[in-house]
């Protein structure tokens, strides 16, 4: 697995590559667990070459302290890279990524602005403009993208076709614990308190039909709600606990009619 720190390795090494062979790419914040496998298993499968990129992005995170409280496990993540036989890995400097000072960015004006758009202003600025100038180093044939983050996924998607790039955009499946909780590089800041919130976070929005009804279930859980809102056939929610921000969604048509067990 070779490991790139710099653009200008990583570009000598796609030169190398022959010219008929595919490659994916996954990117990455790093805190690295069986989500962020699930991509790359997906890539490797359809493509001939897997490239994975590593780098916690300051400018999508409008919080300071989420940004310096992101987990860092370079160590773990290369181990688990490794054991997957991916071939390249991309880390760059924020320097080298952002040597324009930022100056240039994506803009999206309408769906960018809704549910995490809304609470997090200039999120998707940073998430659209790293996205591209990944896709632009990568020159991947294919990138892949989680549905956990669905909002983010149609946002790439879109704006790949705006700006004809040639690469394809393709989404893959949230991957849940057995809970139903999906997984999250965030689930790691949770202590158990916490984590059994998350559960039931999960499971509520999972199991009321009636956003109302999952409103007043959250409440009385002491769930701090950020947004849990439908938009074309699809749950979107985000709440926080502990401080920490969580965010989940699906297909109305996979809303199931469990009874709903209060918690012990
Ligand atoms: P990160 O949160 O590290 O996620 C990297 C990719 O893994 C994203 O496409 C995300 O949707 C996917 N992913 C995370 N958890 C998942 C799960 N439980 N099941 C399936 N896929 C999952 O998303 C980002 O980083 C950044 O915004 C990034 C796109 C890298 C830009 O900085």
């Amino acid at each position: 697995m070779k490991i790139c720190q710099e653009i200008d390795d990583w570009k000598a090494i796609k030169e190398t590559l022959p010219k008929d062979k595919t490659l994916g790419v996954v990117m990455t914040m790093g805190a690295l667990h069986s989500g962020h496998a699930s991509l790359i298993k997906q890539s490797q499968k359809d493509n001939d070459y897997t490239l994975v990129s590593i780098f916690i992005n300051p400018t999508q995170f409008n919080d300071k302290k989420d940004f310096d409280h992101y987990p860092n496990t370079w160590e773990s993540d290369i181990q688990l890279l490794k054991s997957l036989n991916v071939d390249f890995v991309l880390s760059p400097h924020k320097e080298a990524l952002y040597h324009d000072n930022y100056h240039y960015q994506i803009n999206e004006k309408h769906f960018s602005h809704i549910l995490c758009g809304r609470a997090r202003p200039g999120h998707f600025d940073g998430v659209l403009t790293i996205v591209m100038k990944l896709l632009l180093i990568s020159g991947a044939t294919r990138a892949y993208f989680g549905e956990k983050d669905y909002q983010q996924y149609q946002l790439i998607k879109k704006m790949a076709e705006a700006f004809f790039v040639p690469t394809k955009i393709i989404s893959c499946p949230t991957v849940r614990e057995k809970t139903g909780l999906a997984l999250s590089s965030r689930n790691l800041r949770l202590n158990n308190q916490a984590k059994e919130k998350a559960i039931r976070f999960a499971h509520i929005i999972q199991t009321h039909h009636c956003l109302t009804d999952a409103i007043t279930q959250l409440e009385k859980e002491n769930i701090q709600i950020d947004y849990l809102e439908e938009h074309n056939q699809r749950r979107y929610a985000a709440v926080f606990i502990d401080g920490i921000r969580l965010i989940d969604n699906f297909p109305i048509s996979e809303i199931h009619m469990t009874q709903d067990k209060e918690p012990s």
